[in-house]
């Protein structure tokens, strides 16, 4: 028996069954590798869900948070405030893509800063009302889960959720919906179930993560930033998968050269350490009323420098243009191997920088889910030792989220693996039709 499988006799015995994992018990990683309790080594294209960003156990953060935990590890910044959460406040507050002074709070987790985005946008407008799109993933709170357009896992059992939240449709090109059809679908949602200006705030991911990938097109950004303008909606970004780098520029909607009023971030942000912010214009943040916003924990000293050393690292490696290159490099081989005969099960190749997917169809006819076959290919990887994540709505898209400091031979061994695993996965396709 192996200690991995000891250990998951354990689990099943101790963890609460919703807590969904994979097979694989960690022991160590450094930047883009993990070792298993059994020693098995795994290439890690996962990065702990788009969190290491900067890799495992990148030196400059290690030894800011070492630093640090010398010094005190936590206060609670409302009993007792400290200078890191200053700095990175600072920090945030000049990147942030606003286009003016901005605000900065933290907290710990990325449904945290939603909530806490939210929470703002309602105090600065006096409403309700937000709308999230279909396919979005914005936690798994109540709140988080009630702006979530996707129902398994997140929703299912767990309702009801709180009010005043409504869905519009998110564009989706591969599946035929156009930003015309998204932007038509949000003119009925105001004509059909609520009035415009009851609305508080747009939020919106510019890349949907768990929602398998999709790109908002620039068109929709704008027209959604117009939208907001014309009815006094506040537009939250949702950076917290695609910020931080990860698409080849700091922030996602950067790339829409759209400037939104209020932004979460959380994952990539702290490498590893758990810290979310909510950064946007100062008119808006600052109308939350004093001990409004905050909690016990939030900014932990730790995590705090941990996040003040990422973005040291994002500035001082070049990360941006790192991700754009890793996007190019995996963008490249997927395309070719799409181009193979025999692999019509891989639908579309698409992405941003380096946050690359790709959908797994039936044929590219029909353009029908086959999850049987992203199953196949994740546990074909597995057992190669390459850790893949899969996502979208119909669970049939697999994405690629190595650490943007992933060593150029470690990809290249990486994509050869997913190469060798996608051949495995389509090819028991073809033997079983009922795949
Ligand atoms: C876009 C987006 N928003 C919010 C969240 C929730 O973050 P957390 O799991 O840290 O609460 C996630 C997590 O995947 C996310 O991708």
């Amino acid at each position: 028996m192996t200690v991995s499988s000891l250990l998951h006799s354990r689990q099943r015995a101790a963890v609460a069954g919703g807590v969904g994992t994979r097979t694989i018990f960690a022991q160590q990683a450094l930047n883009a590798e993990l070792w298993d309790v059994d020693g098995k080594r795994f290439i890690d294209f996962a990065a702990g869900i788009a969190v290491n960003n900067t890799g495992h156990r990148n030196p400059v953060v290690m030894s800011a948070v070492a630093e640090q935990a010398e010094r005190f590890t936590h206060t609670c910044f409302h009993v007792a405030p400290y200078e890191g959460y200053v700095k990175l406040a600072e920090r945030l507050n000049a990147l942030a893509p606003t286009g003016t002074e901005n605000r900065t709070m933290l907290v710990t987790t990325g449904a945290e800063a939603v909530e806490n985005a939210v929470k703002i946008a309602r105090a600065y407008t006096g409403r309700a009302g937000i709308v999230a799109f279909s396919g979005a993933f914005h936690g798994r709170t109540m709140l988080g889960m009630a702006l979530t357009g996707k129902v398994m896992p997140y929703k299912k059992n767990f309702g009801p959720f709180p009010a005043d939240i409504y869905h519009a449709p998110f564009p989706n090109s591969y599946l035929g919906i156009s930003t015309e059809d998204a932007i038509a679908g949000l003119e009925r949602l105001f004509s059909a179930d609520v009035d415009p200006e009851r609305i508080a705030a747009f939020i919106v991911e510019p890349v949907q993560g768990e929602g398998g990938f999709n790109v908002a097109p620039k068109e929709f950004l704008v027209c959604l930033r117009e939208i907001a303008n014309r009815h006094g909606i506040v537009l939250i970004a949702d950076e917290v998968q695609a910020g931080m780098a990860r698409t080849g520029k700091m922030f996602g909607f950067e790339h829409a050269a759209v400037m939104p009023d209020l932004v979460t971030m959380a994952k990539g942000l702290a490498g590893g350490f758990p810290l979310s912010a909510v950064t946007g214009k100062a008119e808006i943040m600052n109308s939350a009323h004093p001990g409004g916003l905050g909690g016990t924990y939030a900014g932990n000293p730790l995590s705090v420098a941990a996040a003040n050393a990422v973005l040291d690292v994002i500035e001082s490696d070049k990360l941006c243009d790192r991700a754009a290159e890793v996007g190019r490099r995996i963008t490249e081989r997927l395309n070719a191997i799409a181009s193979r005969q025999g692999m019509e099960n891989i639908g579309e190749v698409r992405g941003l920088g380096a946050m690359v997917a790709f959908e797994l169809v039936k044929d590219r006819q029909s353009k029908a889910a086959a999850p049987q076959i992203m199953n196949r290919i994740v546990a074909e990887a597995e057992e190669r030792g390459l850790i893949l994540l899969s996502c979208g709505t119909r669970l049939n898209v697999i994405r690629l989220l190595p650490p943007l400091t992933i060593e150029w031979e470690i990809l290249e061994e990486g994509l050869d693996i997913l190469e060798a695993s996608i051949e495995a996965g389509c090819s028991s396709s073809t033997a079983s039709p009922a795949a």
